[in-house]
């Protein structure tokens, strides 16, 4: 099963940027479920004076999702793909908001430190997940949050078998019509291959997170999609909206 990492990825999602924000239209829930994770930061007092870090932002949904749920933080968008990127920035974002080109792998620690990051379809897309997951504990600041919104299966054998059909019957069709067919398989196939959510959990857990949980979406994506919510493990950190 070969999946498209690195250039090949990116170039992919440059080709793919022009029809991205159609195609997640169609998809029931896409929206609410990005939001519904970016409010499980719980990023107190609207976000005000705090700095948040979208990694993989793409066209901006996550980074809207961010800005809705935390109205007044600071977000640093960052992405590989030029041609995601360019369709983020066209749309209308405060002055807090600002949009880097950069692969998640690289984020130096100038950019930080912040206080979240939000992370939302990008894990199983990265070559090696625990680099990224080193790398964002350095980012944050003692205390930090991490949330992660991803594809990533319950383990039950119904939900890989829903997955698959979905794949074939809609979103491997849908995204041929579009001429991105093998952005798409490579959805299908990375999705199979990624962690299941216990085994990302666990992940998390041995890359130093602490308070890990995994929460599940509503909707047809549940058992497929997961959003995991963690701290880096310091005291002293943001203190949570009640
Ligand atoms: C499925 S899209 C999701 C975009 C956005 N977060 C959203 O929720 O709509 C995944 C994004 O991750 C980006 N991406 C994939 N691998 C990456 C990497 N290693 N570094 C930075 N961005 C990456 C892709 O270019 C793409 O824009």
């Amino acid at each position: 099963m070969t999946l498209l990492r690195d250039r090949e990825l990116a170039s992919a999602f440059d080709d793919a940027a022009r029809a991205y924000d159609l195609l997640t239209a169609l998809n029931p829930g896409y929206t609410a479920d990005l939001l519904r994770s970016a409010r499980r930061l719980r990023l107190p007092g609207g976000g005000a004076g705090l700095r948040v870090l979208d990694l993989g932002c793409g066209t901006g949904a996550s980074t809207r999702a961010l800005l809705r749920a935390a109205p007044h933080a600071s977000v640093t968008a960052v992405d590989a793909s030029a041609g995601m990127l360019a369709r983020a920035r066209a749309k209308p974002w405060p002055a807090r908001v600002c949009f880097r080109q950069l692969a998640a792998e690289r984020v130096a620690e100038e950019e930080g430190p912040f206080d979240a990051v939000f992370a939302g379809y990008l894990f199983r897309n990265v070559t090696d997940p625990d680099e990224v997951l080193a790398s964002v504990r350095h980012l944050l600041r003692p205390g930090g949050r991490l949330a992660v919104h991803e594809y990533s299966l319950s383990g039950g054998a119904a939900h890989r078998a829903l997955w698959t059909a979905v794949c074939r019957g809609v979103i491997v069709p849908a995204g041929t019509l579009t001429g991105d067919g093998g952005l798409y398989r490579h959805l299908w196939r990375s999705v199979l291959a990624f962690d299941t959510a216990p085994a990302f959990a666990g992940r998390l857990a041995r890359a130093g997170f602490t308070g890990v949980r995994v929460l599940p979406v509503a909707g047809w994506q549940t058992g497929l999609v997961h959003t995991f919510v963690a701290g880096n493990g310091s005291v002293g950190g943001v203190r949570e909206a009640r």
